[in-house]
């Protein structure tokens, strides 16, 4: 069984929480897109796992693979495997040949790019769209060079000139890209996780042959997408459903079910329109009580009402079998609850997202309200035991999207979810 499971929104929709709680019922859990932006939060037991690069299935015990359409910077990865490891947490880690490298000179650029910006994105500054345009340049560092100094050495010396040329042009120090030290260290850390590293594709695919289920793990979400999302504030890879496939080496026909995770409201973190966010004191509690604050960067999230109108185009780009529907216990007691369910545009009324950033921007969200409910629902373990109101809110959305929503997430922690049905087993 083969599913893909990404974010329905902005990124931050409780990816991590939802893949640590399937990985109970899959072999193999694998990223296929993104790097060390990423921030997956697992909650067990009490305990807060963050995640930047090793998949979510870590706490599960289960295979655990990053594919190659992933930008790895090896520095993150042995710190997160180390802190991991020190928690008892042994890992069964695969890492592809080919990931690409993330090189400190894809950090200094981003760094440089995003000060000299008159538009700000706000990047994670991790060096992630920087690596990925290396790639597509076919001038990347894959983890197989970190293996092999001399190829490592012979790569460098080609691609060296031009990045200190680009650095240095804008007003960057160029020595940081043949900086002998960050080289050892890379090549150090080659050393450490040459074991560890295999043929991602082929691995999934011998599983499906043999039957085993794979669990296919996206970061960010759909409109950070670098083609779908919105334009110039989206990432640099491709974060819906498709894009698992083409990444990881696995046919089309393989997938079985593609899960969407949204939160129950919307979040975004970094520049870029939301139309439904909410820049008062409601916002502000969402954020407190959801406590929104970025796990990559502890920037705080911009929080707004649930926008179905951007759902739906959701739904649409990664043709969700079901959803997973998180943090509703964050609106308890907020009446009414509100839906942007159309846009004004311009004087005209809209159900879907125009394709133009600019004119998401001066889209007016249009809301139909749906009635609160005061009760605690953090330890609700049946969905017939949610209060009514809470019930209608989840089927009001289901109807907006047309797509069932099979576990509601009432808390960060594991055992706060409620399965509908029996989630893609
Ligand atoms: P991801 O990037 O999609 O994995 O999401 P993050 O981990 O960055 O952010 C989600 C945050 O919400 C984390 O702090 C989670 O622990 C937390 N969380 C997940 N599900 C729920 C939920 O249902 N209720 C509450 N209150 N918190 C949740
Ligand atoms: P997870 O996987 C939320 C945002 C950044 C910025 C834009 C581009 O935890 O959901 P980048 O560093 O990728 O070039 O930044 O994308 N961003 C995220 N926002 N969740 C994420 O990951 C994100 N990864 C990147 O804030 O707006
Ligand atoms: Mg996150």
């Amino acid at each position: 069984m083969f599913t893909i499971l990404t974010g329905a929104q902005f990124g931050d929709e409780g990816k991590g929480k939802v893949i640590d709680l399937l990985a109970e019922n899959y072999d193999i859990v694998v990223r296929f897109q993104g790097g060390d932006n990423a921030g997956h939060t697992v909650v067990v037991g009490g305990k807060k796992y963050k995640l930047h690069l090793v998949p979510s299935g870590a706490i599960f015990g289960r295979r655990l693979l990053i594919g190659p359409g992933v930008v790895l910077n090896p520095r993150v990865l042995w710190n997160e495997i180390q802190a991991l490891e020190s928690e008892g947490i042994k890992l069964d880690l695969g890492i592809d040949a080919k990931t690409t490298i993330i090189m400190p000179y894809h950090i200094e650029l981003d760094n440089l790019r995003e000060k000299a910006r008159s538009v700000k994105i706000g990047t994670t500054n991790r060096g992630i769209g920087f690596a990925y345009v290396d790639k597509i340049a076919r001038e990347e560092v894959q983890m197989g060079d970190l293996i092999d100094p001399a190829l490592l050495e012979t790569k460098l010396d080609e691609i060296a000139p031009a990045k200190e040329k680009a650095i240095a042009d804008m007003g960057g120090d160029p020595t940081i890209v043949r900086y002998a030290p960050y080289i050892d260290e890379y090549l150090e850390i080659g050393k450490r996780l040459k074991d560890r590293v295999t043929d991602v594709s082929r691995e999934i695919n011998i599983a499906l042959i043999e039957e085993k289920s794979v669990l296919a793990e996206g970061a960010q979400g759909a409109f950070l997408d670098v083609i779908h999302g919105t334009q110039k504030f989206v990432t640099s890879s491709f974060t819906t459903a498709g894009s698992a496939c083409a990444n990881l080496g696995v046919g089309p026909v393989m997938v079985d079910n593609v899960v969407g995770v949204i939160k129950a409201y919307i979040t975004r973190v970094g520049e870029g329109p939301m139309p439904t966010e909410l820049t008062d004191d409601l916002g502000a509690m969402m954020r407190e009580k959801g406590a929104e604050y970025g796990t990559t960067t502890g920037r705080p999230r911009r929080c707004g009402w649930f926008d179905a109108v951007l759902g739906l185009k959701s739904v649409y780009l990664n043709g969700y079998t079901e959803m997973a529907l998180t943090k509703l216990d964050v609106l308890t007691g907020i009446n009414p609850i509100k839906i942007c369910v159309g846009y004004e545009l311009d004087g005209e009324t809209i159900g879907y997202p125009p394709e133009s950033t600019r004119e998401l921007a001066r889209c007016k969200p249009m809301y139909e309200d749906m009635p609160g409910w005061t009760e605690d629902i953090t330890e609700v373990k049946e969905y017939d035991d949610l209060p009514k109101n809470a019930r209608d809110y989840v089927e009001r959305l289901e109807d907006l999207l047309g797509v069932d929503v099979s576990a509601v997430s009432v808390g960060a922690g594991r055992e706060q979810t409620i399965f509908r049905d029996e989630m893609e087993e």
